[in-house]
This record gives structure tokens, C-alpha cells and sequence, in this order.
């Protein structure tokens, strides 16, 4: 008989908090269980990083599971950093109740009413590509967009809209966004040396991010698009803790060290409760623009959809690899712009699409207080 979550679910209620006495599934510490036959992978969370119980309780788990489920489990665990965990370790709030994290930010763009994270566990995926024409794909609906690009160190915007100039500046000493393409574009690429920008420091690029939201007259807008740093580590722990998340996409390619990435990036965003929108699979066949019937899977096949479908997170699309693609971004044209009745603006487009639609659901089911308005699709 197969394994089931449930089984490796109920094997760790056998596991204990030593201090607490109460189970680690109880607490919360387990998270993003995938099973696949005999091999078994979770995340087990903690209140710091290096924690001193790491080690027995991993060693715990692995015990329950080989005497509660399966002698022969092959189990694969990751510990990540949970800050919250440590006040309801030491018995204040609980855990779950991340609204505080939320509360403040929330006050930071009030004409905003989606911000959408794009991001990514490894570098080089393409989610600056993703973040553009999903940006220019929601505008063509008729929304309002903006596109900021909190990628400090590597900012792509200018490159991607083929902006060389400075912004302006209001009489209030408020930032202008230069619009093109229907999206009003703000990146730290407009007003820093990237060279300059690479010796920041963690707390510095967060201020700097919450400085993009206040300080610039971004107007009304339906949906604002952030371009993340690559990776799930502090610095964008602490933006996504920083800005008023609406939901987050994470883009993916279908190899399997990046989807490893995919399962830390679902974690990241579900450790500070912003829900995760749904994955999106890009460069997941390569097709060459004088053979447009051919799909070469050069990196595997269905590899985010399989382990959207495990996370048990919507999965969004998949987007061709396409020389047409990489010239219009590197031309500074979107090809949902330049090109929108290609194949590959059509992936682009439904993606967008998709993102709508899961943002309504998000919206649905969220509490009446924090509901949004979403445009519809004339
Ligand atoms: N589907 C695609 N087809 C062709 N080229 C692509 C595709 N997606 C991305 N690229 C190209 O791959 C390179 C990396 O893409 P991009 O800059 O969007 O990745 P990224 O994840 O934002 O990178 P970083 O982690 O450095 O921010 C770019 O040259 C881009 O044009
Ligand atoms: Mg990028």
C-alpha cells in the first residue's frame, strides 16, 4: 500500500516538543510534506536557525515514521526558520497569528489593492521576464498596473523596458513612475548604480523597498507587480514580511534542483501567511522560431506541475523557451507588447489571465475587512 500525508501526519503527533510537551504537528513545526512512494520530504520549522533541538528532533522523526509507517522510508528533511515559532514556544501569542506582521504594511499603499510578489527560489529563471509580461498582460486588460523592481542588486527593468532615464520628482519630493507600455515602471536601476547597490546590506534594501511604496506617487492601481530578489533567504524574508502581499507567484524551471527551490519558495511565503497564488513553469520546452510545431523538453517534462500538484498549489502555465522571447526582453519590448499574437505572448497571456483569476478566489476568501476590488476582463 502507498504512503499518504496523513499517515506521516499522524506518525508526528508521536513526536514531541521537549519543552512544550505538545506534538509537532500541533505546534505547526511541520510543513510541506511531499510523498513519493517510500521517499518522504518535509520542511521541519524551528524558532531560530541552528537551533540546539535540531538534530533530535529530526533524528525523532525519522524514528516515528519508520515505526509508525514504513520501516523502509527513505525521509528527507529540511529545517527552516519559523520566527514566529519562538513566542509561541515560550507560550505568548500563537504562531498562526501572524496579522500583526501584516497590520502595519498594510497602511503603506492604500490605493494599491493587489501587490503580487513574482519570485523564485534560484537566480536566472526568468522572473524578471514573467514579472514584465505579466505586468503589460494585466494592463492590457485595462488595469492598472505597476511594476516595481525590488531587485537591488540585479536590477532587470530598465533593460526589460529599455529605460535609461531618471525619473521625475513632484513638488512634494514624491518619485514619478515612467509609464510604458501601460505600466508605471519604478526601479532602484533608475536611481542607483548597480555597483553602488551591491554593497547594501539586508536592512538597508527593505528600507529602501518600503521607501518605492511610500515615496512614489503610484496612484490608484489595481495590481502591483514585484519583481523579487532571487531566493528564499532573509532579504526576502523580511520583504515579504515588509510589504502588504496580496499573494505571491513563483516561477519555476522544470529541473529538478529548481523545483527543490520551488518547495523552500512555497515555504518562505506560507511561513509569513501570504498565500501562494500558484507556480508557474517557464523555459519548459524549448521550441526554435523556424520550427514552431517542434517541442524539445530540454530540462524534463511537467516538473512544476508535479510538484505544484504535491505542494497542493495552483500551477499557472508553462512558458516556452523561445528566442523570440529573449530578444524582445533584451530589445526592451515585452513580447506580450511587441509581439502579442505569437505563441509565446499567448502563454504569457493566459498566465496573466490565471493570476486574475486566482487573486479573485484569494479575494473571495478572504476576511470581508481586507477584501479587495479586482477589475474584470472587459
Ligand atoms: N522563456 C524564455 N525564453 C527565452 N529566454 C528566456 C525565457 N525566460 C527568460 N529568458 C532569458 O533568460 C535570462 C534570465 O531571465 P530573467 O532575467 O527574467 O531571470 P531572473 O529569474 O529574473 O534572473 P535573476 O535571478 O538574475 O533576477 C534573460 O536573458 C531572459 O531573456
Ligand atoms: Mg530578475
Amino acid at each position: 500500500m502507498s504512503i499518504n500525508k496523513e499517515q506521516i501526519r499522524t506518525a508526528l503527533t508521536h513526536v514531541f516538543h521537549p519543552d512544550k510537551e505538545t506534538d509537532l504537528i500541533s505546534l505547526e513545526m511541520i510543513q510541506d510534506i511531499i510523498v513519493q512512494e517510500k521517499y518522504i520530504s518535509f520542511t521541519l520549522e524551528l524558532p531560530e536557525k541552528n537551533d540546539k533541538l535540531a538534530h533530535s528532533l529530526k533524528s525523532k522523526c525519522e524514528e516515528a515514521i519508520r515505526k509508525f509507517v514504513d520501516r523502509e522510508a527513505v525521509v528527507d528533511i529540511t529545517t527552516g526558520v519559523n520566527i514566529s515559532l519562538k513566542r509561541k514556544l515560550e507560550g505568548e501569542e500563537p504562531a498562526e497569528d501572524s496579522s500583526q506582521q501584516t497590520a502595519e504594511p498594510e497602511q503603506l499603499l492604500p490605493g494599491v489593492k493587489n501587490m503580487i510578489a513574482v519570485a523564485s527560489g534560484k537566480g536566472g529563471v526568468g522572473k524578471s521576464t514573467v514579472a514584465a509580461n505579466l505586468a503589460v498582460g494585466l494592463a492590457r486588460t485595462g488595469a492598472r498596473v505597476g511594476l516595481l523592481d525590488t531587485d537591488i542588486y540585479g536590477p532587470s527593468i530598465p533593460t526589460l523596458f529599455d529605460i535609461h532615464e531618471r525619473p521625475n520628482i513632484t513638488t512634494q519630493k514624491k518619485l514619478v513612475p515612467i509609464e510604458k507600455y501601460g505600466v508605471k515602471l519604478v526601479s532602484m536601476g533608475f536611481l542607483v548604480d548597480t555597483d553602488q547597490a551591491m554593497i547594501w546590506r539586508g536592512p538597508m534594501v527593505t528600507s529602501a523597498v518600503k521607501q518605492f511604496m511610500q515615496e512614489v506617487e503610484w496612484g490608484e492601481l489595481d495590481y502591483m507587480v514585484l519583481d523579487l530578489p532571487p531566493g528564499t533567504g532573509d532579504i526576502q524574508l523580511t520583504l515579504v514580511q515588509t510589504v502588504p502581499l496580496t499573494g505571491a507567484v513563483i516561477v519555476s524551471t522544470p529541473q529538478h534542483v529548481a523545483l527543490d527551490d520551488v518547495r523552500k519558495g512555497v515555504a518562505m511565503f506560507r511561513k509569513v501567511n501570504v498565500p501562494v497564488l500558484g507556480v508557474i513553469e517557464n523555459m519548459s520546452w524549448f521550441t526554435p522560431d523556424d520550427m514552431p510545431e517542434k517541442k524539445y523538453y530540454i530540462f524534463g517534462k511537467h516538473g512544476a506541475r508535479e510538484l505544484a500538484r504535491k505542494l497542493e498549489v495552483p500551477f499557472l502555465g508553462e512558458i516556452p523557451l523561445r528566442e523570440s522571447i529573449m530578444r524582445s526582453s533584451d530589445q526592451g519590448d515585452p513580447i506580450v507588447h511587441s509581439d502579442p499574437g505569437s505563441p509565446a505572448a499567448e502563454s504569457f497571456l493566459e498566465i496573466s489571465n490565471r493570476v486574475e483569476q486566482a487573486l479573485i478566489v484569494r479575494n473571495r476568501e478572504q476576511e470581508e475587512t481586507e477584501k479587495v476590488e479586482i477589475k474584470f476582463r472587459p
